[in-house]
């Protein structure tokens, strides 16, 4: 039967990863991948979750299933730490949030939902986007169309081109926004762009659909929610996929969520039931292991504490790196790379053309997307100068 199957190649970003791993030069420096790398380049366990494991280690009892719909400490953090305590209260009901392997498995139980409630709606999608959202959320049959976004010319988003492709939305047709964050530029909306966003959102029965994976990576937790939650303030309904990988470091865990804002009562519980028959027609219960923790890390008040001075520091550094990079690349060229510190969270595109990504890799050993995009926690004290130096090599 699977003679002639098609060997598939590498996922185009982890197979860059594939090939720094396997370059044989010490001094190779990987930028591809989006997870936070600490100065000494690894990805690190926070302590407030390596506390949480130990009490859950020796406390837990059974291996049994976790409900389908997932641990409700878990739940009960993430939609407070997403919508605030205050907006959660105000919706109520209309909220319901089931637990997903990771945020991609957030998005596919999204879409899922999309798929059930308007198998025809149209999605759109910001040019450039995540690269796996179009495979992620299309395999469940959606369409696609895209949104200008980021302007290669104005090193930053083009505003009044997303809004002018927006209007050409149909009403019913869903919007994929990055809540913060944005992959791969780093480029995000003003918290006024959020609120004229709402407002078109709103005049023409757009649904947004919020991909929330970074939360508290750009500016700070309620720093980075406020987009979503002033455009709430404008629309009776969203879907918010939640993804624990990132700010609470449980990458291998899959630990996400995805939230649903309804009309009423009634239709977020639609939805969330929705997710779950989706869920266990895929497989079946989400993972337990990062759930918990995180279910423990953020219903703690102490170990929640550590946490987000944690998180706060993750962020600290990458905006420290994004200063000094931009310092270091306007010395040694002379040019303006303000873009860098404009940008938020982990990513940034450098401008640079798909043969220049090429040079890099291949003769400096330099590991960024063909994109250019870049992971900025890739960068620390020891290879910032030879990552600026390489840059400098091919420009
Ligand atoms: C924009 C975006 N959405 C969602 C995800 C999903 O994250 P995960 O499934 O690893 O939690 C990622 C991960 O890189 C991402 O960059």
């Amino acid at each position: 039967m699977f003679d002639s199957l098609p060997v598939l190649p590498p996922d185009s970003i982890l197979g860059l990863a594939a090939a720094c791993r396997a370059d044989p030069n010490p001094d190779k420096v990987d930028l591809t991948l989006g997870v936070y790398m600490d100065e000494t380049g690894l990805c690190p366990v926070f302590d407030s979750v390596q506390k949480a494991q130990r009490e859950l280690v020796s406390q837990e009892k059974t291996k049994v299933y976790m409900p389908p719909t997932g641990d409700a400490a878990y739940l009960s953090g993430i939609r407070t730490l997403v919508l605030g305590a205050e907006l959660e209260d105000h919706l109520g009901n209309r909220v319901s949030a089931v637990q997903t392997p990771g945020g991609c498995g957030a998005v596919r139980l999204g879409a899922e939902v999309l798929h059930a409630a308007a198998s025809e709606t149209t999605v759109w999608v910001s040019d450039p986007t995540w690269p796996v959202h179009i495979p992620l959320m299309g395999s469940v049959g959606l369409q696609f169309r895209t949104y200008r976004y980021y302007s290669p010319e104005l090193q930053g988003l083009d505003f009044d081109a997303m809004l002018a492709d927006l209007e050409q939305a149909s009403p019913g047709d869903v919007v994929l926004l990055h809540g913060c964050c944005h992959n791969p530029s780093g480029a995000d909306l003003s918290a006024v762009q959020w609120q004229q966003l709402g407002s078109l959102l709103a005049e023409r029965r757009l649904l947004p659909m919020v991909d929330f994976a970074y939360q508290g990576m750009g500016s700070g937790l309620d720093e980075d929610a406020g987009g979503l939650r002033s455009v709430l303030a404008s629309v009776p309904e969203m879907i918010i996929a939640v993804s624990s990988s990132k700010n609470i470091g449980l990458y291998r865990e899959r630990a996400g969520a995805v939230i649903f804002i309804g009309g009423d009562d009634r239709a977020a519980e639609a939805m969330a039931s929705q997710a779950v028959a989706a869920a266990r027609r895929v497989y079946s219960m989400p993972p337990a292991h990062g759930a918990l923790l995180a279910g423990r890390v953020l219903s703690s008040p102490e170990l929640r504490q550590v946490w987000s001075l944690e998180l706060e520091q993750v962020c600290g550094r990458i905006n420290g790196l994004r200063a000094n990079f931009r310092d270091a690349l306007v010395t040694a060229t002379g040019r303006d790379f303000d873009f860098i510190v404009r940008e938020n969270g982990m990513f940034s595109f450098l401008g640079l053309s798909v043969e220049q990504a090429g040079r890099l890799r291949q003769e400096q050993s330099v590991y960024m997307l063909d994109s250019s995009r870049i992971n900025i926690a890739g960068l620390n004290g020891r290879n910032i100068s030879r990552v600026v130096e390489a840059v400098v090599s091919v420009l």
